[in-house]
């Protein structure tokens, strides 16, 4: 029979269910908050690094993003997995395991292998994706790490579609940022470039468009609000700083392709 709530959360325990839902309603603040700062201006890194910004002193750039995604998606995800989760069933562990591909190559592989203009970003970029993280990364190692899924959600759609976007999301968030990686063809290269070929001839940042993708999947396969408010969060940032970036490209490139959207192909 198929459940339109195919999982239990705290049913006998009104705390932990308040903490859980409570942080989801600061969440859903947090990303109507995000949305409308990074609309009215991009935050200070990478292409719209400015040097008059007043988000605090520099810290080393590959440092700064594991703090920001490593310590929140690895190490405070596996605690509160293991230590604050109870549920034990087969779709906690592949949940598990699906977001650690994200954010062991996120938060540890990426920041070592790209090749970034400056070598420091204000503290400020640092913290202003570590506090978020910690709330929405919480949440979520509480819901996956808790919920207790129908014994045959295995052959749900909801679990298996779910899955599906979530790879392949992330194979085009991995792809799209190798190739941003490949246009700086030699160490100690600064300078940007058009990148072209595959989703690149229709949107300026398939790699949030992927990750947009896999946070969608991650919401379908895990039927959760904390899924939810986790993609809201990131659309929040991928949308502006997308929108940035595009008229970023068009102002910097006099032959920028005209036909290509900032995000969403044939969209936006
Ligand atoms: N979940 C979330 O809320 C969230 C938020 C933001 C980012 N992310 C993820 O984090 C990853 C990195 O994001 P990001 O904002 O740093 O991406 P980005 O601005 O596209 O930059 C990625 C890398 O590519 C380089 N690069 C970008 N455009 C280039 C060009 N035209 N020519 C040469 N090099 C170029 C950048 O160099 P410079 O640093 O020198 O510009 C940087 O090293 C992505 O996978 C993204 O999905 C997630």
């Amino acid at each position: 029979m198929f459940n339109i709530v195919p999982w239990k959360l705290y049913e006998a325990d009104l705390e932990r269910f308040w903490v859980h839902y409570g942080l989801i309603i600061l969440g859903a603040v947090i990303v109507i908050i995000t949305a409308i700062v990074q609309w009215a201006k991009p935050a200070p890194y990478g292409k719209h690094e400015s040097m008059s910004s007043n988000w605090g002193c520099a810290v080393p750039q590959r440092l700064g993003h594991m703090l920001s995604d490593a310590t929140p998606g690895v190490v405070l995800f596996l605690l509160v997995f293991f230590l604050y989760g109870k549920a034990r069933g087969y779709a906690n562990y592949v949940f598990l395991a699906v977001w650690l591909c994200h954010y062991t190559h996120r938060g540890v592989l990426h920041p070592l292998m790209m090749r970034y203009k400056s070598s420091n970003v204000a503290i400020g970029i640092t913290l202003g994706g570590f506090i978020p993280n910690c709330l929405f990364h919480f949440v979520n190692a509480d819901f996956v790490g808790n919920a207790e899924y129908d014994s045959n959600y295995y052959y749900d759609p909801r679990f298996i579609i779910g899955l599906l976007l979530y790879i392949i999301g992330f194979i085009i968030n991995k792809w799209a940022d190798w190739k941003l990686r490949s246009l700086r063809s030699q160490k100690g290269s600064t300078g940007y470039y058009i990148p072209y070929g595959g989703l690149f001839e229709l949107i300026s940042c398939p790699n949030y468009f992927g990750e947009f993708v896999e946070w969608i999947g991650w919401t379908i396969s895990t039927w959760s609000l904390a899924g939810l408010v986790w993609t809201l969060f990131a659309a929040a940032t991928f949308f502006p700083r997308s929108r940035h970036n595009h008229q970023w490209y068009k102002a910097n490139f006099e032959f920028y392709p005209p036909n290509r959207k900032a995000l969403i192909p044939w969209i936006f």
